[in-house]
């Protein structure tokens, strides 16, 4: 549990592709070395450690192969792990390598590690990088196909007339929405507005949505019924929720809605999901929250809750301006 030898083994090991060279049949390290530009003999000592704890085989004639342990490293596989995130050339490979930056970030308690280590946010770098731009979306995309049914069916959106769906990625939820409910309208508003546009014509949605490249950290387009914000709270320190909850309210306007979607921590105390809690606070200087804990952000920007629905294993809040404020 405590050394980083294996876990670099193998992030390196992903890296160099060498779980796919070696699926169809064993090979050399030094015929892999000559593959993948790297020394013979350094590769060999690091093959040479996955061997030692389970991850490849070596036979006598120096063939290397994988263990059904090494089988998961595939990407093919049954997802136990995700290799992608293992591979050091992508965006989340380089965010897992900022753990290295804890000791600075339990000192200071706000340096972002992701940003302190490569010298730009990870939504930047994110944005340079267009398959690991499109495979974040995928991710995300996948999670909330499972649950966008409950979702569209566990509140009264048409109600709304027309949503802002704020960090809608790739536009899954909102296309979802617009699937299920033929009156309403709505708009993705993220950094890149052309992955929700294909969604959206892809579903046959476009005459009801559109698609805006643009930030949340900025003021919104007012007049919207609702403002979704699905999974977004736990990418941001306290600040930068409040300043995305204050432009939500500030767009919704007196009659408008805020709804956030979101998985939230167990109450605070209680067993939580810590490595994703770390992985926050790493990649982006964010948390899990608690239920409780964005009510307080929310409340600090003049939001109240008005009703809480579950949807599927995911919660709908739904904020309105508290009366009198
Ligand atoms: C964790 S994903 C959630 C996506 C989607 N809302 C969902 O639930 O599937 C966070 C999203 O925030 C977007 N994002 C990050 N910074 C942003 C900014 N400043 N303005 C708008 N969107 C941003 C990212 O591009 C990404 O799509």
């Amino acid at each position: 549990m405590s050394d980083l030898i294996t876990p670099m083994s193998i992030r390196v090991a992903v890296t160099l592709r060498v779980p796919q060279k070696i699926s169809g049949g064993g090979l050399t390290a030094e015929a892999l070395a000559a593959d993948t530009n790297t020394d013979p003999d350094v590769l060999e000592r690091i093959l040479l450690h996955l061997v030692s704890v389970g991850v490849l085989t070596r036979d006598d004639g120096g063939l290397f192969g994988l263990t059904r342990i090494g089988d998961q490293l595939l990407v093919d596989n049954d997802m136990a792990v995700n290799p992608d995130f293992l591979d050091l050339n992508t965006v989340v490979g380089r965010a897992e390598l900022s753990f290295v930056r804890l000791p600075d970030v339990v000192r200071s308690g706000d340096t972002v590690a992701y940003s302190a280590q490569y010298g730009t946010s990870f939504w930047d770098d994110l944005g340079k990088e267009p398959s690991s731009a499109v495979h974040f979306d995928q991710v995300m995309a996948e999670g909330m196909k499972k649950r966008v049914q409950a979702i569209a069916q566990s509140y009264d959106w048409e109600a709304l007339g027309s949503v802002v769906d704020v960090g809608g990625g790739n536009g899954t939820l909102l296309a979802g929405l617009l699937r299920a409910h033929p009156s309403l309208r709505g708009t993705v508003i993220d950094r890149d507005a052309d992955p929700a546009t294909r969604t959206f014509r892809d579903a046959g949605v476009s005459d009801r949505a559109k698609a805006l490249s643009g930030s949340f950290l900025e003021p919104l387009p007012p007049g919207a019924g609702g403002y979704v914000v699905s999974r977004i709270q736990s990418d941001w320190n306290d600040a930068h929720v409040r300043t995305i909850l204050g432009h939500c309210a500030d767009a919704a306007g007196a009659r408008g809605r805020v709804i956030v979607v979101d998985e939230f921590a167990a109450e605070a105390g209680a067993r939580t999901d810590s490595e994703t809690d770390l992985r926050m606070l790493m990649y982006y200087g964010g948390k899990e929250r608690t239920m409780e804990q964005v009510h307080e952000l929310a409340a600090d920007v003049g939001l109240s809750v008005r009703s809480l629905r579950r949807a599927a294993d995911w919660t709908i809040m739904e904020l309105s301006p508290t009366p009198g404020d």
